[in-house]
């Protein structure tokens, strides 16, 4: 466990590394200039010795004997005038820098932090900083069995320098809940699914009981009771057992407000009878990034012990091939009552969904519903890995979900819903098909008939976003990204 610090600016009680900026090009800033006056200008020299630039998250790492106990200075290029960062912008700068650390292979480093602006203080620099560094330290390599000492993971402590030392320290809290969501919603989305599959995350969410969620799991049984045959058709020609997973967190017990967050949990999608191509199957291990992010945020949540009221509902299948296997044409009706044909059994996500919001709007009455979902290729093609797609029935919930989407860096772009879009069943109420183009729409569409259209709702299409080989606008990383924990913990967290 990386462990997290706060002191104020000390710069003859840093050890091992110590990590400043440049701006403006190479010019070193103030806290750094401190550092080379101890080191006798070692630092600015060898800086200018180079290729480095100082170009925006560029870094270059400077070894000196100048320093006691400082054996290596990471220098960080910010590129422009520092004050003109935003907090994304150090966000990425904390990936570069993380990405440098783990190269550096130091069990320790301290962040030197620069002066805050009017705009941005000191402490939120120094939140987003830290939380592009745990981004980019992320590792899944618990199946290598073959790792020397000296590739596995190094850094155990981060320290950050800054004035307001104590307002960051009480930010600490909340920046490690939430690095512990993300992690766990990475490490679901990289485990295969011969590991990961629908009673691994029962397994998962009971855990989460321990701090005090309340978790119900509907199992094939008590499923088929409530008539839930959309979710149970999707899973039907698995050998694991298809399960819907409820966890209830109450931590503003003077509210009556409550929020459900449903996550899309296929564990892997062969498609069904209308089978994946190779070329697309490979990555459907991480189909369901949905329900990893919504696991992830209750447990931020629940680790922080934040001030709101949040259902989070999973609904993990696996969407196999079998001699009982679901097929195109078949007409399934749902916990709502409508009939579904199939008009393709690898549009199975918002089957999955249809059941679970429909169930979760009827029994626990939220005030407002939002899925995750890795629902189509379309909205990859609309959007690239840049954005997620979001929908909405209503514009002031789209446009508070956006906004804490800028301000996490997991951006959404929104994308319509008109009736225009949806698929028609000559025979059936719906039909589960998608379309040619606008297919991110006709899913949305889909999806609407299972709400409480009264009610606010949004829909994320994070096909794309789930498994990256890049975090938009950082450094490469490979695979799963928890993508959707960020901006939903920040969304609700109080
Ligand atoms: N899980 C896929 C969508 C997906 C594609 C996620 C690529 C991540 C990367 C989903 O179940 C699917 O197969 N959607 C189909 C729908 C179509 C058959 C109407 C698609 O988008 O092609
Ligand atoms: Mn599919
Ligand atoms: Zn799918």
């Amino acid at each position: 466990m990386l462990q997290l610090q706060a002191s104020k600016p000390q710069i003859d009680k840093i050890k091992q590394a110590a990590v400043i900026f440049t701006e403006d090009g190479c010019k070193l800033t103030k806290q750094a200039n401190t550092l080379d006056k101890k080191a006798g200008g070692f630092i600015s020299k060898s800086i200018k010795s180079g290729r480095y630039t100082g170009a925006e998250e560029s870094t270059i790492t400077v070894f000196t004997s100048q320093l006691d106990d400082v054996e290596q200075v990471i220098v960080c290029g910010t590129g422009k005038k520092i004050s003109k960062l935003t907090e994304n912008g150090w966000r990425r700068l904390g990936t570069a820098v993380g990405k440098a650390l783990d190269a550096a292979g130091v069990a320790e480093a301290t962040i030197v932090m620069e002066e805050g602006t009017k705009e941005l203080s000191t402490k939120t620099m120094a939140k987003a900083f830290v939380e592009g560094v745990f981004l980019s330290t992320y590792r899944f390599d618990c199946f290598k069995t073959k790792m020397k000492p000296h590739q596995k993971e190094k850094l155990k402590k981060l320290a950050v320098m800054l004035d307001d030392s104590a307002g960051f320290k009480k930010m600490i809290p909340a920046i490690n809940a939430q690095k512990e969501g993300v992690t766990l919603a990475r490490d679901l989305t990289n485990l295969p699914a011969n590991v990961a599959n629908p009673t691994y995350m029962m397994k998962e969410a009971n855990k989460l009981s321990r701090m005090g969620v309340k978790v119900t799991i509907l199992g094939e049984k008590e499923m088929k009771k409530l008539g839930m045959e959309l979710l149970l058709a999707v899973g039907r020609a698995s050998k694991q057992e298809s399960r819907l997973i409820i966890m209830e967190y109450k931590g503003d017990k003077k509210s009556k407000k409550k929020h459900a967050v449903v996550g899309k949990g296929v564990m892997f999608d062969t498609g069904g009878y209308n089978l994946k191509p190779t070329a697309y199957m490979g990555a459907m291990k991480s189909d369901m990034g949905g329900a990893a992010a919504v696991m992830g945020l209750m447990k931020a949540l629940a680790k922080n012990k934040s001030q709101a009221n949040v259902i989070g509902v999973c609904g993990c299948v696996m969407n196999m091939i079998d001699g009982d296997g679901f097929l195109p044409s078949d007409i399934i009706t749902g916990y709502n009552g409508q009939s579904v044909e199939i008009g393709n059994t690898d549009a199975e996500g918002r089957l999955v969904l249809a059941d679970a919001i429909s169930y979760i709007v009827d029994t626990k009455k939220p005030d407002t519903v939002i899925d995750v979902a890795t629902l189509t290729g379309a909205v990859m093609s609309a959007l690239g890995g840049f954005y997620a797609g979001i929908f909405s029935n209503n514009d002031d919930f789209a446009k508070e979900i956006m906004e804490s989407g800028d301000t996490t860096g997991e951006r959404l772009w929104r994308l319509p819903i008109d009736d225009g879009y949806a698929m028609k069943s000559k025979i059936a109420d719906l039909n589960n098909d998608g379309t040619a183009f606008g297919g991110a729409s006709a899913a949305a569409v889909f999806l609407k008939n299972f709400i409480d259209d009264k009610k606010p709702w949004v829909h994320l299409d994070i096909a794309a976003m789930a498994m990256a080989d890049k975090i938009p606008g950082g450094p490469k990383i490979d695979g799963g990204t928890g993508f959707g924990v960020r901006l939903l913990f920040n969304h609700f967290n109080k």
